[in-house]
């Protein structure tokens, strides 16, 4: 049995990288760049505002992206806001009728919710029991008026990864918008993929081992594509997000990124062994199913249901000494079921005893091994 606490929740956030609070305590040193980078009229200001340049360019050259399609938000959950509403206020005269997916977050359901009581026309796209978008239901649903269609390229409860490149290719067919919430996949899946098939994505820094507080919403070059600001204030970031720029935030975020970038190969073959040896362990338990089984997921997260247990008294009792979730991070406090398994037709009873491994690249092969004797442990004592 595990004796301390196992951090198994790395979808939910990750510590930060020791290389990336180096750079941002350097950052919050420096006597001269503390100024504000709008300040530009004097030498303190221009420093930093070289500093946010950098972290742009930082940040697109990870990401294969042109640096002016960068804005700087405080996190995916504001990128997805600017993005959905942003664009859906921007081109409503040319169309009211916006399609998201079941699954989605919630950062991205919610705003369909709030757009829907504002008059515009929402179409919630099932999936089917693996947790995937239907590509001709899809095709279905498009209309004349479709604005914008928001698909998550990796799932954060099951790790389910949609086909982006077949999605993006029949919204434009149909003249419509792609906007991906990337959160996930950023630093699981490459990104180059994402950028050249979206018009539109959301990332954030605390999901790739940088600090909390910080995202962007990365927009495709194309002058046509329109947003207007949530946030008024300031003509920041093109006019399009208000508010004073943090540098050591922004160069944090980027070199978070360039190291997910870099060291993907390496992380993703150390947690594909890890995410091989714990499904063997499950294997072995035959209580326990593994959500979307048959479809292409990344190895960091793995979704389970134990059958035959009380969801509440068996997420109690395994975050006594594991730290995983069962479900999102942003609906703990609901102790409602997860919609994303729900949606993907598995009953009640089940979706309320899940649990969400998600592991992350400073996993270690004797953590998992606690996880499942601990796991063992429980299913013979509770
Ligand atoms: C898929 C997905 N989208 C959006 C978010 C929200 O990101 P942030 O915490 O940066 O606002 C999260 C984080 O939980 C996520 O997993």
């Amino acid at each position: 049995m595990a004796t301390s606490p196992i951090y198994l929740d790395y979808a939910a956030t990750t510590p930060v990288d020791p290389r990336v609070t180096e750079v941002m305590i350097r950052v919050l040193r420096d006597p001269i760049a503390f100024a504000n980078p709008s300040s530009t009229q004097h030498a303190f200001g221009l420093a930093a505002a070289n500093q946010v340049a950098q972290a742009r360019e930082q940040l697109a050259a990870a990401l294969q992206v042109t640096a002016k399609g960068i804005i700087w938000t405080s996190g995916a959950t504001e990128a997805n806001n600017l993005a959905i509403k942003g664009f859906a206020y921007a081109n409503s005269a040319r169309g009211k009728h916006l399609i998201t997916v079941v699954t989605e977050h919630k950062a991205v359901l919610d705003c369909f919710s709030a757009l829907a009581k504002q008059g515009f026309r929402i179409t919630l796209l099932p999936v089917n029991n693996q947790g995937f978008v239907d590509l001709e239901q899809l095709r279905q649903a498009l209309t004349i008026d479709t604005l914008l269609v928001s698909v998550m390229a990796v799932n954060n409860e099951t790790g389910v990864i949609q086909d982006i490149a077949a999605i993006a290719a029949i919204v434009h067919a149909h003249g419509a918008r792609l906007h991906v919430d990337a959160v996930q996949a950023l630093g699981k899946i490459p990104m180059t993929e994402i950028g050249q098939h979206a018009d539109l994505f959301s990332i954030t820094a605390h999901k790739i081992y940088g600090p909390k507080g910080v995202g962007a919403l990365v927009l495709r070059d194309d002058p046509r594509l329109k947003l207007v600001p949530l946030l008024h204030g300031g003509n920041q970031e093109h006019a399009l997000r208000a508010g004073t720029l943090a540098p050591h935030q922004l160069l944090g975020f980027a070199e978070a990124a360039e190291l997910a970038v870099s060291e993907w190969a390496h992380n993703t073959a150390h947690i594909r062994a890890l995410n091989q040896h714990l499904l063997a362990g499950f294997a072995l338990l035959p209580q326990i199913a593994v959500h979307s089984w048959l479809a292409p997921r990344v190895p960091h997260i793995v979704n389970i249901s134990v059958q035959g247990v009380d969801g509440e008294t068996l997420s109690k009792a395994y975050n006594q000494c594991m730290a995983v979730s069962n479900g999102s991070a942003c609906n703990v406090n609901t102790k409602q079921p997860s919609h994303v398994l729900l949606a993907q037709g598995i009953p009640l009873a089940l979706a309320q005893a899940s649990l969400r491994f998600s592991l992350g690249k400073m996993t270690t092969a004797s953590d998992i091994e606690a996880a499942l004797d601990y796991l063992r442990y429980l299913l013979r004592n509770i």
